[in-house]
């Protein structure tokens, strides 16, 4: 019985539910289905980095709400232009051409079979720890053997793996029939792993030597989340495709990649569609969270803020044997313990702030960009009581 009512149905159980029920959100804080008020910094896996109901995007999908919500992608819409102008000038340089998908995953699908297409290869390089989602292609790439489990068999042979920070055998692994090579500039799921820029450099260099196409996977790490708008540009590489997902919608389900003119030259009518993909709605997601990128100083706030949370995370580091590490980049932050996370996760969950895992050992904190300094003080004594009565 739920609510009084006899429920048949019941949804699939592939994640262990967190046992709460969230009715409302609002910033940087939800409320659970009695009323209780929780920091987030989950973030629905860092989607809502905008915020939840961010008022930029809330006023653009309920302007478009308004007009109509079903128009397919053959067909121009003034959702469309209006987002690709708002979007000019916050994609890396270069990469004039998008399109839009539903979900992260599908956007890594659209990317893959770009590179392939583009450049008539069939290897692909990703790194191990890599995620870059669930579907068939996407898994394939994604490293985790948790995800993979009974389904080796089906996934892409034809998938090569560089330890992260290995610049000594990337010239060995990325060669002439590397069709592209996949990478996130910071590691998400895997544990949050900042790759080096010289790593980063040194993909792209061996890239461009042997002409297979970089792809950046910034779906987590994307749109101001480590300070920068785009994670990969601190390395100074210019990548042939980018796949953004996430914080682009302000939790809106949309994801996005975008490529070269060159690379669009290669492709043809046909190679891909969605039904949904690039509907006005998604549209106009993007556009107001574009805007507010723009106008809230978004990239300066998570900067800051991560600035913020390190500083007060420190000192765990001395005081909590169980504590292994700490890193992070603007608000893209992982401690990582010498067990694994999941009492940490629960007792701060039950002291009212929101965490999630990465990796098999780091509690990950997604916070959106509005998180303020008593939120972050607010958050790290929790962290710190949940940590201590793990010792
Ligand atoms: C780096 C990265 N790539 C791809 C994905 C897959 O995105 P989605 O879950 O929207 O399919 C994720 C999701 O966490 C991600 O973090």
């Amino acid at each position: 019985m739920e609510g009084g009512v006899l429920v048949l149905i019941r949804f699939a159980e592939f994640y262990r539910g967190r046992g709460l029920c969230i009715e409302r959100g609002e910033a940087q804080y939800v409320w659970d289905c009695s009323g209780r008020r929780y920091l987030d910094l989950h973030t629905g896996f860092g989607a809502a980095f905008l915020g939840h109901r961010n008022p930029y995007v809330v006023a653009e999908l309920e302007r478009q709400l308004e007009r109509i919500m079903v128009v397919h992608t053959v067909f121009d819409t003034p959702a469309r232009r209006h987002m690709l102008e708002e979007l000019d000038g916050l994609l890396p340089d270069g990469l004039t051409r998008i399109f839009l998908l539903n979900s992260g995953a599908e956007a890594v699908e659209l990317a893959l079979k770009v590179a392939v297409a583009a450049t008539g290869r069939g290897k692909l390089v990703a790194l191990s720890r890599a995620f870059h989602g669930r579907t068939l292609g996407a898994l394939s790439l994604t490293w985790g053997p948790k995800y993979r489990k009974g389904l080796e068999h089906i996934l892409y042979p034809r998938v090569e793996r560089l330890r992260p920070e290995d610049v000594s055998a990337v010239d060995k692994v990325i060669d002439e029939e590397t069709a592209a090579v996949f990478v996130e500039p910071v590691i998400g799921e895997g544990g949050v792993i900042p790759l080096s820029n010289e790593f980063l450099r040194s993909l792209w260099s061996r890239c461009r030597e042997v002409g297979a196409l970089l792809v950046v996977d910034e779906i987590q790490s994307g749109f101001g989340r480590t300070g920068v708008l785009w994670a990969h540009s601190r390395a100074g590489v210019r990548p042939d495709i980018l796949v953004a997902g996430k914080a682009i919608g302000g939790g809106f389900p949309v994801s996005l990649v975008a490529f070269t003119e060159e690379v669009h030259g290669r492709l043809w009518e046909g190679l891909h569609g969605s039904t949904y993909g690039g509907n006005p709605l998604a549209c106009s997601a993007v556009a107001g969270a574009a805007r507010a990128v723009k106008e809230d100083d978004v990239v300066e706030k998570a900067a800051r803020m991560g600035r913020v949370f390190l500083e007060l995370l420190a000192d765990l580091l001395d005081g909590y044997r169980v504590v292994r590490d700490i890193r992070g980049v603007g608000l893209m932050i992982g401690v990582e313990l010498r067990k694994p996370p999941g009492r940490v996760i629960k007792c701060m969950q039950e002291r009212g702030v929101l965490a999630l895992k990465a990796g098999a050992t780091v509690v990950r904190l997604l916070p959106p960009y509005l998180v303020t300094e008593e939120d972050a003080e607010e958050a790290v004594k929790v962290m710190k009581e949940c940590i201590g009565s793990l010792q």
